[in-house]
């Protein structure tokens, strides 16, 4: 693995106007609607640009993405299934808590954030909070799925209109273990605008955030590979943060 090289974030740099097309998390396939009550698709303003991450709602006060997601301001759509519809609950981020150990030089670490809504999150059929894995949850998940509405397959740019999804199998590897990622081999995945997403495995709780993809330059025959922040590693600073900076009341 050569993960110090340069690491292809997933950042979306795209813009949902434009022609809609068809296209999947790479290798993937559309999600029932509404079957991830969970899924955050966060609207990010930077500078006069929008763009796009994707999170999960960790309560109704805070939704959880990856660090490096971070704009000027943000407004989390809850309860889409195709964000071309209307009736999802629209709401402010009043205040961003990024790792302060967030580091984007070199290889990505404590790539994780959290964002506290300005207004509570009404949970719905559609909108739902989602588990997160314990601290003692060190083993290899199996089973683990990817979704969001990053494209693509890989010669594509757009996002997809529709919440799309992918199994991904995690494989051990000393470097991400040493560098708090869960990690995944293979053409399929996460594509880029699935930043911030949920890595949701066997017991249907979250045990990672989609941080990065590497892909290896040619003519070196390796596969890319995805890097997820691995939330186990991060539930004592999750707690604490939601505990303490979720008493500061609503404005
Ligand atoms: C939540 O429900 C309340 C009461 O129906 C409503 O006033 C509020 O606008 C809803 N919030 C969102 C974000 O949709
Ligand atoms: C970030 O990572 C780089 C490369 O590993 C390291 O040189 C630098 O000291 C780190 N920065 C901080 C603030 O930890
Ligand atoms: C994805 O994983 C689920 C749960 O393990 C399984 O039921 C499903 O068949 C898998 N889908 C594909 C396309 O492999
Ligand atoms: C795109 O993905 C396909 C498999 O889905 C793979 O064969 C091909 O090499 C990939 N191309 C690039 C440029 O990554």
């Amino acid at each position: 693995m050569h993960l110090q090289h340069t690491l292809v974030m997933l950042v979306l740099v795209l813009s949902l106007d434009g022609q809609v097309h068809t296209v999947e998390i790479i290798g993937g396939h559309e999600a029932v609607p509404h079957s991830r009550p969970y899924m955050v698709l966060l609207e990010r303003r930077v500078h006069s640009t929008t763009k796009y991450c994707d999170g999960f709602l960790l309560n109704e006060d805070f939704v959880i993405t990856a660090a490096h997601c971070q704009a000027n301001s943000y407004d989390a759509l809850l309860g889409v299934h195709n964000y071309h519809k209307h009736g999802q609950q629209k709401i402010s981020v009043e205040q961003e808590f990024p790792h302060k150990d967030y580091n984007k030089t070199g290889r990505m670490t404590n790539d994780i954030m959290l964002l506290k809504l300005s207004t509570k999150a009404n949970v719905t059929d559609f909108v739902k909070p989602i588990g997160l894995a314990g601290a003692g949850d060190r083993s290899l998940p199996q089973h683990c799925l990817v979704s969001g509405w990053g494209t693509k397959s890989n010669t594509t740019n757009r996002m997809t209109s529709n919440l799309m999804e992918v199994n991904v199998t995690l494989v051990e590897e000393a470097i991400c273990n040493q560098d708090h990622l869960y990690c995944s081999e293979g053409d399929t995945g996460p594509a880029p605008g699935d930043s911030g997403g949920p890595l949701v495995c066997e017991d249907s709780r979250a045990y990672g955030v989609v941080s990065f993809t590497y892909k290896p330059h040619p003519p070196a025959n390796l596969k890319p590979i995805h890097g997820f922040t691995r939330i186990a590693d991060y539930k004592a600073w999750i707690d604490w943060t939601v505990a303490f900076k979720g008493k500061i009341s609503h404005k």
